[in-house]
């Protein structure tokens, strides 16, 4: 399996307060990666590094064998949505999408990424009439369409119905399946277990566990989340 994103003893502090040490993990090309960490555990500053909006202070981050922040190329493997989606709130879905199309230099269908997260029959309302779900959709269609190898969602259930919750899941699969690495984070362990192919736990700087989720499923069953919530706090069991 080939290796899409490999972080290796990453350092970050914020001036003297640290946030990250000797923090690792690698995704290989179909998998489902989840990152689990309390408020402040540094799940954001992690995948903003990897995009290259932060600094790194120490170790390296490889996306598809090229350091972190090297420019357009770098960036055209990559889809995020971090945090909550920004948009120009006076443009329409499809405006926004061809945007960012030009941008990323790549004709694709524009149509059929709208269809993708159900957006399409709202193709024509301006963004300042969109739900804070509806955002997270549209967040979510300019992630992938451009058809990246790596997709990085920070809270993507942020703000979604049941009905977008399971969608979202079953788009997740569907990407990765077609080899699409997937690094998601989530307070939320009954919704990372039921899509996370692994998971990994930021707790005091660094992956603190890594585990299948299918073999701890089986291991811890009714117990999973106690588990998962005592390595969130940072205790060893
Ligand atoms: N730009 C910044 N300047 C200074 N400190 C920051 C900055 N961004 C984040 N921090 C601090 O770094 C730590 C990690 O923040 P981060 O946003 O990465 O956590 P998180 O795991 O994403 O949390 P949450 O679950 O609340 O989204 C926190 O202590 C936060 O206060
Ligand atoms: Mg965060």
């Amino acid at each position: 399996m080939k290796m899409v994103i490999e972080v290796k003893e990453v350092e970050k502090s914020y001036g003297s307060v640290p946030v990250l040490r000797h923090c690792s993990f690698c995704i290989e090309e179909g998998e489902i990666y989840g990152l689990l960490g309390v408020n402040g555990a540094g799940k954001t500053t992690l995948m903003k590094m990897i995009l290259g909006l932060q600094q790194i202070d120490g170790g390296s981050i490889l996306v598809l064998g090229k350091e972190a922040g090297a420019g357009a190329e770098y960036l055209s493997n990559i889809g995020s949505v971090i945090e909550n989606p920004v948009f120009y709130e006076h443009l329409n879905a499809e405006e926004i999408l061809s945007m960012h199309l030009i941008y990323m230099q790549k004709e694709v269908n524009i149509l059929d990424a709208l269809h993708l997260v159900g957006l399409d029959t709202e193709r024509k309302k301006p963004i300042s009439q969109y739900s804070l779900g509806m955002k997270q959709r549209l967040g979510l269609a300019r992630a992938v369409i451009h058809q990246p190898k790596l997709l990085i969602l920070d809270e993507p259930l942020n703000g979604l119905d049941p009905i977008g919750i399971a969608q979202m899941r079953d788009l997740m699969r569907k990407l990765a399946k077609q080899g699409m690495a997937i690094l998601l984070s989530s307070h939320i362990i009954g919704e990372i277990l039921k899509t996370a192919d692994r998971i990994g736990i930021l707790s005091d700087g660094s992956i603190k566990q890594e585990f299948k989720v299918a073999e701890k499923v089986s291991e811890w069953g009714e117990h999973f989340d106690d588990h998962v919530v005592e390595f969130m706090r940072g205790e060893t069991v």
